[in-house]
């Protein structure tokens, strides 16, 4: 097949809608409009602004943006490896099995699928009437995507806890007949399924020393986390008003983790657990308009009527809200709640109507059109859902819809119906969206949102090798079109010997920005940075404090100008290098007009690997060299580290849309591929696989593929490297209720060689289910080598 067309069909499965439309390439021209150019240039105007705010990097950065470099890609001095890994293994064929395929000399087994009983009364697994939710608040959940292994000392190669995240659910395949409403409620026990299959499963697991295989211990290690479990909220948003909720008056506490993407892990064997497209869980039914005028028509006609503060209406701006299905009014909400600060600045704070003063006033459009306006009805979301993609039309599960109506249900309903916010769940969307820690060796702690790493759709958080006395550094990726690459410096030093546990509460966050010339730099998101002050001036966004800059990071991240990316998925830090892998899935909105060096390519369907290394190899500096890895793609349109004129891939590697990615303790890059249903059924790659690269030579090889639809996506293995743990997401995913389209892993072989039978999905066979993928060698090798 070579229409290429075909292959572009749903590029952008599991991505939310876009919402960045900033306009940071033109951050020039901005600078330029306010501090003409030739000031800049000549430093006066620029001197000026930094003098002020102490800028020294910015007339330079409005320089090196001036003069994109379009052509050839950037080529940094060559990594000094030591690692070197040679892939000893035959590359396996694209495949459309429904098995796993492994390479000649590897077996394996599946284990923890969706449903395994894993605490409490240990429920057994029922395909056929399914279980209840309570059952499945005892079982491990569905979805599996990003996982850690923390080995024992006893036998740290034979016995584990593995944390492993539970990104979502297809409710066509978690409940026998498919999801219901009654009267346009949700049966509150299919809600509370949904709920309890997300999270994530910590699991003890030991190996038979005899059989070599793998299996689950029924102790007190075990532990699931759900979409409602309590957690505390820490760090600099702790307490802050945005997420002061009636379940958490004091904005200390929040419940459940959702769409736990991939993950990280520290050096004080914490687990950590990402939240990634989680706006879409949410509903806002709430919508407003601008009522500047409003408010003056109040002032001129119903002095005293408006119940809000006395405020200067004559400036800033102000919002009307109103309920969209009754049109009555709500309130008038200012910009930011104590009035400090004018512009551009809103939250869901403010002031509202009684029942009573709401019926007087009648409908919003009444209102409207007695105060004679007509051209103010801008309707927005407040910024901390409108740049996140929070939903006015209803939410992913409905789980608000419960029928029940208690309370931990209808907190996913956002929309304004108190009087203030500690009486409602307008601010429940802004516990979400963290970075969560989690102590699998002590089932009772307490799950923690670390808020000083951002709020954004948190793929994962990949820690580089922490060195004693050095600020500990962690890679964040926010995976949606055009959206950043993120990093997080702790402020305090790393102590091998001593407690580290809070230490992720303070630091500084930076967003990335790719240079063409293969440099880059790292810009922090800090009220108190000079640069990052300047720059909000210039663009009119204000911030109330650091939480406020927090809740809001990704338009804390438009502010400084950083690189939109096409899609940030997973990054790995090499161990010995501490170069950073990160795969850019691919983006259905980058144009060809709008490409640059670390995105060269508009549209790019198939996505790519870029790589980077920070000045004097320090983690921590804010200044990188970068280069492209590999465009990924079929034989036509791929290439091998581009900026050595590398090869185009081959049949035994190509692959699109990377997404889970890692370094081993022997130097291989594995990579994960999650392209659309319509991409693996049509395009030339076959199922979604995970592929063996050796950074240095560029060398690339299929090691393993994965039954129908699934997703290939979480890689770890033990210490020795002789065990590998990967992960099958969604097998099946275009399944209806009762017709499958995968029955992986419950019907016929786990897996097969490349010379075995195809094997093929039955309609009426078992209902399919994610699961753990176990790889060992037939000879008790070390994977891959
Ligand atoms: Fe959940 Fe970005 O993959
Ligand atoms: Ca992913
Ligand atoms: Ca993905």
């Amino acid at each position: 097949m070579n229409d290429k067309e075909n292959f572009l069909t749903e590029i952008d499965s599991g991505d939310e809608p876009l919402s960045n439309r900033s306009d940071n390439e033109h951050f020039v021209s901005i600078l330029e409009r306010r501090l003409s150019r030739r000031e800049v240039l000549t430093g006066s105007l620029g001197a000026a602004v930094a003098t002020v705010f102490g800028l020294p990097g910015l007339v330079e950065q409005a320089e090196a943006k001036k003069f994109p470099s379009t052509t050839g890609l950037p080529v940094p001095a060559k990594p000094s490896f030591s690692l070197n890994p040679v892939l000893n293994f035959e590359a396996i064929p694209v495949s459309r099995s429904d098995t796993a395929v492994i390479p000649q000399g590897y077996k394996a087994q599946a284990l923890i699928p969706w449903g395994e009983p894993l605490t409490g009364s240990y429920p057994e697994f029922d395909s056929i009437d399914g279980n209840s939710g309570e059952e499945q608040e005892q079982q491990v959940g569905s979805h599996h995507d990003g996982m850690h292994y923390f080995p024992f000392n006893d036998d740290p190669n034979g016995h584990g806890l593995l944390c492993v995240n539970h990104e979502y659910v297809d409710q066509r395949v978690l409940h026998p007949a498919g999801p219901s409403f009654v009267d346009g409620m949700r049966p509150t026990d299919e809600v509370r399924k949904e709920i309890a299959a997300h999270g994530v499963s910590v699991v003890e697991l030991q190996k038979n020393s005899a059989s070599g295989a793998w299996h689950v211990i029924r102790g007190a290690y075990n532990r699931r986390i759900t979409a409602g479990t309590e957690m505390a909220i820490s760090g600099p948003v702790r307490g802050s008003d945005l997420v002061k909720t009636r379940f958490s008056p004091d904005g200390t506490r929040a419940r459940g983790t959702i769409n736990n993407c991939a993950h990280g892990y520290t050096a004080w064997n914490t687990y950590l657990t990402c939240e990634e497209n989680w706006a879409g869980y949410f509903n806002n039914q709430i919508k407003q308009v601008r009522a500047d005028a409003l408010l003056n028509w109040f002032e001129a006609n119903e002095p005293g009527r408006y119940p809000g503060p006395k405020v200067s209406f004559t400036q800033g701006r102000y919002y009307a809200r109103y309920y969209p299905e009754t049109d009555r009014i709500i309130g008038i909400f200012d910009e930011i709640h104590d009035q400090k600060v004018t512009n551009h600045v809103y939250t869901q704070l403010g002031s509202t109507f009684n029942d009573e003063e709401r019926e007087s006033l009648g409908t919003m459009a009444i209102l409207l059109a007695r105060a004679g306006i007509r051209d103010d009805l801008e309707l927005t979301q407040p910024r901390e859902f409108s740049r996140y993609g929070v939903r006015t039309t209803g939410s992913r599960y409905s789980w608000e819809k419960a029928q029940s109506g208690e309370d931990h249900y209808v907190r996913f309903d956002a929309s304004i119906k108190g009087s203030r916010a500690t009486r409602d769940y307008r601010n429940e969307p802004n516990t979400m969206g963290w970075v969560v820690e989690i102590d699998p060796f002590d089932p009772n702690s307490m799950p923690k949102k670390r808020t000083a790493l951002g709020r954004f759709a948190h793929e994962g958080c990949w820690m580089a090798p922490p060195q004693p006395g050095k600020p500990v550094v962690f890679y964040m990726g926010d995976d949606a079109r055009d959206e950043y690459i993120y990093k997080f410096v702790t402020k305090a030093r790393y102590n091998s010997q001593h407690d580290n546990r809070d230490i992720l509460d303070e630091g500084t966050l930076y967003v990335a920005r790719f240079y063409d010339n293969g440099t880059g730099e790292w810009l922090a998101l800090d009220i108190n940075d000079r640069y990052f002050r300047a720059m909000s001036i210039s663009k009119g966004i204000y911030f109330l404090d650091q939480a406020d800059v927090l809740v809001n990071t990704r338009l804390a991240a438009d502010v400084v100008g950083a690189t939109k990316m096409d899609r940030p998925e997973w990054g790995a830090v090499h161990p010995q290098t501490r170069e950073v892998y990160m795969t850019l899935t691919n983006n259905s909105n980058r144009t060809a007009d709008n490409v640059d060096a670390a995105n060269p390519r508009g549209p790019n369907p198939y996505g790519h690997i870029i790589r980077w290394r920070e000045r004097g190899n320090q983690s921590w500096a804010t200044r990188f060299e970068w280069d492209l890895f590999v465009l990924a793609g079929p034989e036509f349109d791929s290439q091998i580290l581009p900026g050595q004129g590398g090869p185009g891939l081959t049949q035994d590697n190509i692959f699109a849309s990377p997404d889970g990615l890692w370094i081993d303790q022997n130097g291989i890059l594995w990579i994960q591929t999650d392209m659309s249903g319509a991409q693996q059924a049509q395009g030339p790659f076959g199922a979604n696989a995970m592929l063996a690269a050796n950074p240095v030579t560029g060398e690339i090889k299929r090691f393993l593929s994965g039954p129908v639809e699934q997703e290939t996506t979480g890689v770890v293995s033990t210490p020795d490297g002789k065990t590998l743990f990967v992960n099958f997401q969604h097998p099946g995913d275009r399944s209806l209720p009762g017709q499958f389209t995968s029955n992986w892993p419950d019907s016929g072989a786990v897996y097969r060689h490349p010379s075995q039978a195809i094997v093929v999905a039955d309609p009426n066979g078992p209902r399919p289910r994610s699961a753990t993928l176990v790889i060992t060698r037939e000879d008790d090798g070390v994977v891959g080598l």
